[in-house]
């Protein structure tokens, strides 16, 4: 439809009906099979039925069934008076029956092309089953493995959150704002900076400095926005002491001013109710008020919208204007999807099972993208294994299927390959099968009942576990070498799991001490959603695989990178701590005025721990590889540039191991002296180079004036003359080659 005809349509409904577009439920409303979960707080929702019209709603939330959605929105159509189709909304944040591995692993592999390889195949997926708009992607930023969304996040690093927003929003929409075949609407979230909380504790108020804001925290939604996010979702927290979703500097002065961000803004669930929960407004009468003046244009199951919005805009001509405004945004956005001229859009009511949806090809692109997020941090010579190796796989996660982390809710457990049936597909490639013992449960049988109504998909074995440990130590004894699976289990991260100290659960720690004793070289493969706290267990063992929750594939990933046919390349988003002490630990900090020396690094008054380092356990970029990496000297090709100007940085990266490897070169720029202090590091630029063995590249970086721009409260985004040290190098503590630049500006 034309916007005319929108604006006309608009033109005809009630102020009742044109609320209506602006409220989501959830399927049940509707008699579907499927609700998938409820991701929110589990209540009763007050309508006020004499006045709210059921089939005057605008769009479902979480109905993820092609049956279930055509047969609602067959009866929603027959019944409704404006024929306007409902949306279908739904959380598939990374993959949809194909689970790809979370995205703070995703990010670790650096290969945005593949994260949007994959977000396409999710977005198809999601298309052949009817589904519209997706939760997705979520970009906040995050500095503390407390957060148990960090499993959600890209990360703490603003360039690669940057790219992982554009990537993803671009691999889910495809390029075109009609939304075309094969894709969906994208939804960025959670605007903003949820990633932030005070104590890392979930729905926490977040207090930042705009300096922080727009230096760190802000430009991933806005590169979703500029790669054409249609959707925004406001954040459950405060920012500082306001609410994101009735935030007028937020959403006003950043989002809809600042980003020209021309879409449908839709709150979290239940977060406009919960604007008087957080004592910002009195009543449901205020935030709805206070929501519409924001332009927050859906009411994610509340009631709050439909109780109040319809008697305020008739009463004031300036809220009918706002809610016809949004009422347009939301039509649009059907329109994009061209919903009106097909409400069945991917669907096929003649055989609802057509479509792609765990092919091959796309089993094949997510042990790609598990291949390259897996870390190796740590090696001592005992990876890759031999084929004739004998080999013990001990550990819970050893036979695990749920490896797909906790908002895959749109994904089956059975589909995803262990690592011991990763193993057995690699039997027919003469490796000696692994024996296997289970040690330990996931969490102790003590503990399950702390996960709520999660606690029943807690396995517990049949098995005491006094037995498991014994049996496990039996079998390990007959091994050469063990690899030992462990990790927190799926509850313990994902939303609302911030954990205070996040380690590995204490069973199965006594069962790695054990098995220590043997005197064995002990391969550990951590799943987890997060980081965690490595500190007590790390020289335990010879090797360590980082695999976090790596999806459909896997154990074949895993089994895959074992026994070297494919090799480790990825580095860590996110920064490992020692102790939850250091928390927030990242890169990017600054040097503060009593930086520790080197030469007297236990000087009292310098910026530092008593009882603890001030380094990281594993720091941002990091990663090892199965071969190694010779790094030549850093040559600038000027010494200075103006702001037109550009200086170019070479560097050349050799392969001197044996294996043929991937390499993440990282560039990393300080502006020396800034009238806003600048961190001592940060990530300006990367590059993925493949080298065979033996083979080198010269790689260039070229380096720009906007590169070295910062957010300035008093003048915006600026650069300023000075000098710039340079990094390139393996990792973020990498300080080997280094180079130095002025910028000199008239
Ligand atoms: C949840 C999450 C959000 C999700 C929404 C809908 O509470 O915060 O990320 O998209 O509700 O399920």
């Amino acid at each position: 439809m034309r916007k005319e005809e929108l604006v006309q349509l608009i033109g005809s409904l009630t102020t009742e009906e044109k609320v209506g577009q602006l409220i989501q439920l959830t399927g049940n409303f509707f008699d579907a099979e499927d609700t998938v979960m409820e991701t929110g707080p589990l209540k009763k929702i007050g309508f006020n039925e004499e006045t709210f019209d059921l089939y005057s709603t605008g769009s479902l939330l979480n109905v993820v069934e092609p049956k279930n959605i055509y047969e609602i929105q067959k009866k929603y159509l027959a019944k409704t008076k404006h024929n306007i189709p409902l949306l279908f909304m739904a959380d598939v944040i990374y993959g949809y029956k194909t689970i790809f591995p979370i995205p703070i692993a995703q990010t670790c592999s650096w290969n945005f092309d593949l994260i949007e390889k994959a977000a396409k195949v999710m977005a198809k997926e999601c298309y052949d089953s009817g589904i519209h708009v997706t939760f997705a992607p979520m970009v906040d930023i995050v500095r503390d493995i407390r957060w148990g969304r960090v499993l959600e996040s890209p990360g703490e690093d603003p360039i690669l959150a940057r790219e992982y927003a554009k990537s993803m929003t671009k691999g889910i929409q495809g390029d075109e704002s009609i939304l075309p075949q094969d894709h969906l609407a994208a939804c960025v979230k959670h605007f903003a900076a949820y990633g932030a909380p005070i104590a890392g504790k979930e729905y926490n108020g977040v207090e930042l400095s705009e300096e922080a804001l727009h230096n760190v925290y802000l430009p991933s939604y806005q590169a979703a926005i500029d790669a054409g996010s249609k959707l925004v979702m406001t954040a459950f927290n405060t920012l500082n002491g306001i609410p994101c979703t009735g935030n007028k500097w937020l959403n006003q002065e950043i989002l809809r001013e600042e980003f020209q961000f021309p879409g449908v803004l839709i709150s979290d669930y239940a977060a406009i109710e919960e604007l008087k929960v957080h004592g910002y407004t009195e009543n449901d009468l205020e935030s709805a008020k206070m929501a519409i003046e924001n332009t927050v244009d859906i009411d994610m199951k509340t009631s709050v919208y439909a109780n109040h919005l319809p008697a305020l805009a008739n009463e004031n001509p300036e809220i009918m204007k706002l809610l016809d405004d949004s009422v347009l945004r939301v039509l649009e956005l059907k329109n994009d999807l061209g919903l009106f001229e097909d409400p069945y859009r991917g669907l096929d009511p003649l055989d609802f099972s057509k479509g792609e949806r765990l092919t091959t090809q796309h089993r094949q692109t997510s042990l790609q993208l598990a291949e390259e997020s897996v870390v190796l941090l740590k090696n001592e010579q005992v990876l890759p294994l031999k084929k004739a190796e004998k080999v013990a796989v001990i550990g819970p996660y050893g036979e695990e299927k749920a490896t797909i982390g906790f908002w895959a809710i749109t994904g089956d457990t059975k589909d995803t390959v262990s690592l011991l049936e990763g193993l057995k597909q690699l039997a027919d490639e003469g490796i000696v099968l692994p024996a296997f013992a289970k040690g330990c449960n996931i969490l102790p049988a003590s503990e399950v009942d702390q996960y709520d109504k999660y606690s029943q998909s807690i396995d517990i074995d049949t098995h005491s576990e006094e037995s498991l440990l014994e049996e496990a130590i039996k079998v390990a004894s007959n091994a050469d070498t063990i690899v030992l699976a462990l990790g927190e289990s799926t509850y313990q991260s994902g939303e609302g799991g911030s954990r205070t100290t996040p380690c590995l659960p204490k069973n199965q720690v006594k069962l790695l001490k054990a098995l220590k004793k043997l005197g064995k070289k002990i391969i550990l493969i951590v799943y987890a959603g997060r980081p965690l706290l490595l500190d007590e267990i790390v020289w335990d063992v010879a090797a360590i695989l980082y695999a976090w929750f790596p999806g459909t594939m896997s154990g074949q990933a895993l089994a895959n990178i074992l026994y070297g046919k494919a090799n480790p390349c990825a580095k860590l988003s996110m920064t490992f701590p020692r102790s939850v002490g250091q928390l927030p630990i990242y890169y990017n900090s600054g040097s503060t005025g009593r930086p520790v020396q080197a030469s007297n690094p236990k000087h009292r008054f310098a910026s530092r721990y008593l009882d603890e380092d001030n380094s990281p356990l594993y720091c941002f970029g990091y990663g090892q590889s199965y071969t190694e990496f010779a790094y030549g000297k850093v040559e600038l090709d000027k010494e200075s540039m103006d702001e037109n100007g550009t200086i170019t940085a070479s560097v050349t990266v050799k392969n001197t191991g044996s294996y043929a490897g991937k390499e993440i070169v990282q560039l990393y720029l300080q502006d020396t002296a800034a009238s806003v202090v600048r961190p001592v590091k940060e990530l300006k630029d990367f590059q993925k180079v493949i080298l065979d063995s033996g083979e080198e590249k010269t790689l260039q970086f070229k380096i720009t004036e906007q590169q070295l721009r910062f957010y300035s409260p008093k003048e915006g985004w600026i650069s300023e003359s000075g000098a710039f040290n340079l990094f390139i190098g393996k990792d973020s503590e990498d300080n080997q080659q280094q180079g130095r630049f002025y910028l000199i500006k008239n």
